[in-house]
């Protein structure tokens, strides 16, 4: 993630009743607000000036939480993650020209860039984001109009739950509506997905975008990255996610994320020279691992196996959900874990330990680091009523262990950032309630 990280206390700043506040208030009266995902007191100060807010439309991106499938998707595989009810949250005003502005109060940063006049830049910022969703939805043949948007994120930024994807859904569906077009949900998450590649410099997989833009409420998606066929998979009530955040960040561009993908193609070239059908490690076996283990090399072998068993964990995870089998899928959680640490190595000593303090309290089925890793946030499944009694001790042993006490969220149903129970192929009505 570009974003400079601001830490959770400026991300929900906005004490004391300005100006913004108030026109917030009036436009929820209006509106109608819903108060369990609103969040009023959060959100953006609107625009102060200019026109009537008649003309202020709001939008909603959610988080991304994966629950299982973790550096699978840009080897063609298989992921299994959810949302929840962090956003990111954009208020919008139409412009009468070709320039959208756009303010960010994570970054306390307002830049503009011209419709006409977008190119990657060598050195991309935050709002390359969101120049690289409107290049990409123009580049689609969408003729977008000039926009004020205003855009305010409560999702820890380089906490592995896909605040970028996040920020580039709310903004796709900002200027989508706008500009009064539509487009279905999941060529939505393919257009943000190389507006990420292309602008901001990260070689991204498609699991972030894909949800965000098409994982129904209160349900876990299958998505096989290949293909795209996607299965919804209702949450059962029993099963509660909980998030705690190391605090320590990562910036995608500069980490080992973009490595880690050089390195499982470095496997693909080897793997396909005898084998030109082979065209990404989701066309690996055990099997056929184990026999090119010499070829591969000790590292190569043990990313290639991180996928491999990856892949499997993720078809095991879905059957457990389905079956109700919490305590099968906290053990497929674990395993996971201990393959990103060990194989893949993205994993960090303070998410190591997390994840062990985690793993003692009661109620914890399992534990491992969420998203891309080098930080970031973990992911425990946890008895559903027991959650609150096992957030509570996880942060007191990790205060006491190093002096922190990380930000914990309990994962909830959201809608995605199109609009409620959207299917593939659904179309993007923006979300302006
Ligand atoms: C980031 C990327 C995703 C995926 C995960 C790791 O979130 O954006 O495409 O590769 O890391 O699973």
């Amino acid at each position: 993630m570009m974003f400079r990280s601001l830490g959770q206390k400026n991300i929900v700043s906005g004490t004391g009743k300005s100006e913004w506040i108030y026109n917030f208030e009036k436009l929820s009266e209006k509106e109608g607000s819903d108060p369990a995902t609103d969040r009023p007191e959060i959100h953006m100060r609107l625009m102060q000036s200019g026109p009537s807010l008649d003309e202020v439309q709001r939008f909603r991106a959610p988080a991304r939480i994966n629950i299982i499938g973790e550096h699978t998707d840009y080897n063609d595989g298989l992921v299994l993650p959810t949302t929840t009810a962090l956003f990111t949250s954009i208020a919008a005003r139409p412009r009468p020209d070709r320039i959208v502005r756009v303010d960010s109060r994570n970054m306390q940063d307002a830049r503009s860039f011209d419709l006409d006049d977008i190119e990657p830049d060598d050195n991309p910022g935050w709002v390359d984001y969101a120049k690289g969703v409107a290049a990409e939805l123009e580049a689609e043949g969408i003729q977008l109009q000039g926009a004020d948007l205003e855009i305010e994120s409560e999702i820890p930024l380089g906490g592995g739950l896909s605040s970028s994807a996040s920020f580039e859904l709310a903004v796709a569906t900002a200027l989508l509506r706008v500009a009064d077009k539509s487009l279905p949900g999941p060529l939505l998450a393919k257009i943000c997905r190389r507006a990420e590649i292309r602008y901001a410099g990260v070689n991204c997989g498609i699991m972030d975008q894909y949800t965000i833009a098409c994982c129904k409420r209160g349900h876990a998606m299958l998505l096989d990255c290949r293909s795209l066929d996607v299965e919804q998979v209702a949450i059962p009530p029993s099963a509660g996610m909980l998030i705690i955040d190391s605090g320590v960040k990562h910036r995608l561009p500069d980490s080992s994320y973009n490595r880690r993908l050089d390195e499982c193609a470095e496997a693909v070239n080897i793997l396909s020279q005898d084998a030109p059908q082979f065209a990404a490690l989701r066309d690996l076996s055990m099997e056929m691992l184990e026999m090119q283990k010499d070829s591969l090399g000790n590292l190569l072998y043990r990313r290639c196996r991180h996928v491999v068993s990856e892949n499997q964990r993720v078809r095991d995870a879905y059957a457990a959900l389905n079956s109700g089998d919490l305590v099968n899928l906290g053990k497929l959680i674990s395993v996971s874990h201990a393959s990103l640490r060990d194989d893949f190595e993205v994993s960090c000593d303070e998410v190591d330990q997390l994840v062990a303090i985690a793993d003692e309290c009661t109620g914890v089925l399992g534990s491992r680091i969420v998203g891309a890793g080098f930080g970031g946030c973990v992911l425990s499944l946890v008895e559903a009523d027991r959650i609150d009694d096992a957030a509570r001790q996880i942060r007191q042993r990790y205060k006491e262990v190093t002096g922190d006490d990380p930000w914990t969220h309990i994962v909830q149903a959201a809608k995605p950032a199109t609009c409620s129970d959207i299917a593939p192929g659904d179309k993007v009505s923006g979300y302006a309630s």
